[in-house]
């Protein structure tokens, strides 16, 4: 028992008995504590850890994280993982990435500081991936040291250049009319089932051995779909180049929301890191503006039109802004970007569809009434349109495709009349004649592209008129064969044509030449004997 007093009633430890003399003085204390403090790394085992007050849908609201950054990563105690959204006063709403299973009210949430970021690289290419990177094709695991965020500021204007390398799709009416250019930003729009994604699709096929990189983006697709497109990409010997980023219908609304700005990460290194040409599919932006719209509204964002939230525009526009061609100063490179929106009965005037054309640099628009009447692909070449892609056409497809559109404008025109009467004119009826021989050269089969020297070749053949006098139903057979007969007896002509991108008076003379050649021999077929 410590010898004591009282004072104040209070009972007092006599200091001085504790190891005999021993006296603590004030200043040696607090050298003491201050030698033990030194050298001590305040925020190392630090860690901001908050709790889960409410978890439904999806979505959970976590207490406690007060220092935490727009999009940052959090890590549930179970191991799911969320990205915080919504920074509010009492709390975080933050989207889990998987199904809450395991994750309950009191649950701890750690912070982890960075945001949301994606491996990207070469190791990428061929691979199926989900929107957090990781392979879904069953093969070996990726190994690539270098990751890249998800969100990501687009490039200055000062590091780009204009839109003027072609960017071939294959697809005759839309390089001859409506072309794209490497940065180019071109929707393709259409109702369901007007062949949307099988034009996405042949154009990714069209750039084998030229070395762009494709990347197709899933967004809200039946995994069904997706599995095979990617078997159609494999046939085609196209997957080599290829990268496809996989967020179905199935997985939850943020992974949905996250996987066109994780695909563009994995663009953008290849544009930055390897100055190399890149194109994008998102198929399809309206699932993409739902998922958002999903989010928002269990986070209980304001629901605006359509009860889309208030910032679905900069949705999109951030991602598609993304998509540029740089400078020759920072190495060149380009992402193109073809976004695909699904529209409603041909309303394109809704919402989310005049968004996504006033963002783009033009568009694909395709027509359910063409599809089925057998025209495809179902383009109406009168809606659509390409603000800078002029720019990017050679010289030679713009010599034989600069009128193509009006005579096309025309037809159409002449045609509603035509249903009027019978009798019509000499020149009326050529006109319709010329015009319906164009329309059936626009016809193109699936993944079946044509390179552009033999476009040329085929819209020189129409617009010299050497159709007039073969049927519709043999235009097709007519014009496979008369690329066939130039690959076997012009085969150093086709090669200028593409490797310079002219078409001189010699080329037009020698290959009117053997148009007409061509025509003489071909056999039209019994229906018309
Ligand atoms: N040029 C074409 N020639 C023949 N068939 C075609 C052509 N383009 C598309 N198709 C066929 O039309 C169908 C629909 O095509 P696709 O899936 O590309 O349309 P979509 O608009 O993407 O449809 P969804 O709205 O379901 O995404 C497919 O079966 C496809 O094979
Ligand atoms: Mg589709």
């Amino acid at each position: 028992m410590l010898p004591s007093y009282q004072i104040d009633g209070r009972e007092q430890i006599d200091s001085e008995s504790i190891g005999g003399n021993m006296q603590v003085k004030p200043g040696e204390t607090s050298r003491l504590l201050l030698e033990s403090l030194q050298g001590y790394d305040f925020n190392k085992d630090l860690e901001e850890t908050g709790t889960v007050i409410q978890i439904g849908d999806g979505i959970a609201h976590v207490h406690g994280l007060l220092g935490c950054m727009n999009g940052e990563l959090l890590e549930f105690a179970n191991g799911n993982t969320g990205m915080a959204l919504n920074l509010e006063d009492s709390n975080v709403g933050c989207v889990l990435f998987s199904e809450a299973k395991g994750v309950r009210e009191g649950s701890k949430v750690k912070r982890t500081n960075r945001t949301m970021h994606v491996p990207v690289g070469k190791q990428l290419l061929g691979r199926v991936l989900n929107p957090l990177g990781e392979p879904i094709d069953n093969g070996p695991a990726i190994k690539t040291d270098k990751t890249r965020p998800v969100e990501a500021l687009a490039s200055g204007v000062t590091e780009r250049q204009p839109v003027k390398v072609p960017m071939q799709t294959g697809v005759l009416s839309i390089d001859s009319m409506i072309p794209i250019g490497r940065g180019q930003r071109q929707l393709i729009i259409g109702d369901r089932q007007t062949g949307k994604t099988s034009i996405a699709v042949d154009a990714i096929i069209n750039q084998r051995n030229t070395g762009v990189i494709c990347i197709y983006v899933a967004i809200g697709q039946k995994a069904s779909v997706v599995a095979g497109i990617v078997e159609t990409l494999h046939r085609n010997n196209a997957m080599d180049h290829t990268i496809v980023v996989c967020s179905s219908s199935s997985d939850a609304a943020p992974l949905q929301y996250l996987a066109p700005y994780a695909a563009c990460a994995i663009a953008e290194e290849f544009m930055y890191g390897d100055h190399s040409d890149v194109l994008i599919v998102y198929d399809d932006l309206s699932k993409h503006a739902v998922a958002y719209r999903t989010m928002s509204l269990l986070l209980k964002r304001p629901p605006g039109r359509e009860a889309y939230p208030g910032d679905v525009f900069y949705l999109h526009s951030r991602l598609l802004e993304r998509a540029a061609r740089l400078s020759d100063d920072i190495g060149g490179g380009s992402i193109t970007a073809l976004p695909i929106i699904e529209t409603l009965a041909g309303d394109i005037s809704a919402y989310i569809p005049t968004n996504v054309i006033s963002i783009t640099d033009g568009q694909i628009f395709l027509e359910s009434e063409l599809f089925h009447s057998g025209f495809r692909p179902a383009i109406n070449v009168g809606l659509s349109v390409s603000r800078v892609g002029g720019a990017a056409q050679t010289k030679a497809m713009k010599h034989v495709a600069g009128s193509l559109r009006l005579e096309l404008a025309q037809y159409r025109e002449l045609q509603v009349f035509s249903q009027f009467g019978s009798d019509l004119d000499v020149s009326t009826r050529e006109r319709l004649n010329h015009g319906s021989k164009l329309m059936a050269t626009l016809k193109q089969g699936l993944q079946a592209p044509i390179p552009m020297e033999e476009q040329v070749i085929i819209l020189f053949n129409a617009k010299e008129r050497f159709l007039e006098k073969i049927i519709s139903v043999d235009v097709s057979r007519y014009n496979k064969g008369l690329v066939v007969y130039f690959r076997n007896t012009a085969a150093d002509l086709l090669a200028s044509i593409r490797e310079t991108g002219q078409f001189s008076p010699e080329a037009e003379a020698k290959v009117r030449q053997l148009c007409g050649a061509y025509a003489q021999s071909f056999q039209p077929s019994s229906v018309h004997k």
